[in-house]
């Protein structure tokens, strides 16, 4: 047998590959080819894990405890520090039967997606969106369906937005905030807004992915899943990668409704079993000790945020607002399409981002990976210097267009 390519099960020949990963690949190539890259193409923070996260996990190798397979749904001190975490930080009338900890939220989202999923199914997908819902609930035999939010209203989907797509196949509607790639954040009036709909739609669940709860610039984190109207519903989901600066130690987690953690703990069962011993040790401490170093982070990024947008808004045609939350801006550059350098005409965001890769060499996301084709996805998760220069090159070379 040669043509391997032939004997692709159809679910995975029709998945697109992370978009996101396919661009930070790409400039980690051209890095490695000596191209002097800029990747401000990934979602992950610069910062390292706080040290005391590092020594707990050091700790728990030397306790010699850890070294075998842990419970499929995460050691009970864990899921019990999570919930708690969520009744006393979130308003969520949480207990360790409703978690289930996975490699990280990643995982978490898919084993929801998949436990909950029938054919013909739909998922309501808050778009702008992250790049892994659509296909993930493509993979799990669902129908993607998208409220689009737009520029004007900061990305955010309005309820009556909402409202118009939610039918009567409609499972789950799928809500981030801050979200990714936006960095938006819903306030509590428009969460409620959102909260009156699903009141009109008793049958349908409301995952919420708060991976950006801690990365917040506007003063509070809400959680859907505090709505005493939607509270029995709510499936929250959650993790220690953004906030703490810990995307390698893969640890999520969800609260859910005890049939659906139960479902997801079976998937994962079959699939992982448990997430990392010694990472799940780590992640406890993260929850235990307090807040210091993810509250400088988000400062930090705070003041990123605002140097970035600065020099962003003297791009002439660069159209943006102002995220707050989350480590992202989102501009919208339909002012290019139809403009040529001579060579390359831009005719969407995919041009535009190989544009900028190729032409200023710095790594950023089409937005149509996120279901929002005018616009392109910029990390500052980077040093300013790198922010400074990215945007300088890319200043230079959008002026070539014409
Ligand atoms: C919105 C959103 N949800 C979930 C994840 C997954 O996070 P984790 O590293 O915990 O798998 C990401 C990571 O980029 C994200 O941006």
């Amino acid at each position: 047998m040669t043509d391997f390519n032939s004997i692709l099960a159809d679910r995975i020949i029709n998945m697109a590959e992370s978009a996101t990963l396919a661009m930070a690949r790409k400039a980690r190539e051209m890095k490695a080819e000596g191209i002097d890259i800029i990747s401000l193409s990934i979602g992950e923070p610069d910062f390292k894990t706080p040290k005391h996260i590092q020594e707990a996990a050091k700790a728990a190798i030397d306790e010699g405890k850890y070294f075998g397979y842990p419970p499929v749904p995460g050691y009970m001190d864990l899921r019990e520090g999570i919930a708690e975490k969520l009744r006393t930080e979130n308003g969520i009338k949480s207990k360790a039967e409703n978690i289930v900890v996975s490699t990280g939220a990643k995982q978490s989202i898919a084993n929801v997606i998949i436990s909950i999923s029938n054919p013909g199914d739909e998922i309501v997908i808050i778009t702008p969106y992250w790049v892994s819902y659509r296909d993930v609930a493509l993979f799990a035999g669902a129908k993607p369906v998208f409220a689009v939010g737009t520029i004007e209203n900061d990305f955010k989907v309005t309820a009556q937005d909402l409202d118009a797509v939610i039918t009567d196949k409609t499972k789950a509607i799928l809500f981030s905030s801050p979200s990714n790639p936006t960095g938006s954040v819903f306030t509590k009036d428009e969460i409620a807004g959102i909260v009156k709909v699903m009141e009109k739609h008793p049958n349908v669940l409301i995952i919420s992915d708060e991976i950006y709860e801690h990365i917040n610039f506007s003063g509070g984190h809400v959680s859907i899943g505090s709505f005493p109207e939607v509270e029995d519903r709510t499936i929250t989901v959650n993790g220690f990668s953004k906030g703490f600066a810990m995307t390698g130690w893969r640890i999520g987690y969800i609260s859910a409704p005890v049939a659906i953690a139960k479902a997801c703990e079976k998937v994962q069962g079959q699939i992982t079993s448990g997430a990392n011993s010694i990472a799940q040790r780590a992640a406890l401490a993260a929850l235990k000790a307090d807040l210091g170093p993810t509250r400088d982070m988000t400062a930090e990024y705070l003041r990123r945020r605002d140097l970035v947008l600065g020099l962003l808004d003297e791009i002439p045609g660069m159209k943006t607002y102002v995220p707050s939350g989350a480590f992202y801006i989102f501009p919208d550059i339909s002012n290019f399409f139809g403009k040529s350098n001579g060579t390359m005409t831009i005719n969407n965001a995919n041009d535009m981002s190989l544009y900028i890769l190729n032409e200023a060499k710095v790594s950023v996301v089409t937005g149509d990976a996120f279901g929002a084709p005018d616009c392109i996805r910029i990390s500052y998760a980077a040093s300013d210097k790198e922010l400074k220069e990215a945007m300088k090159r890319i200043k230079e070379v959008l002026a070539k267009l014409s």
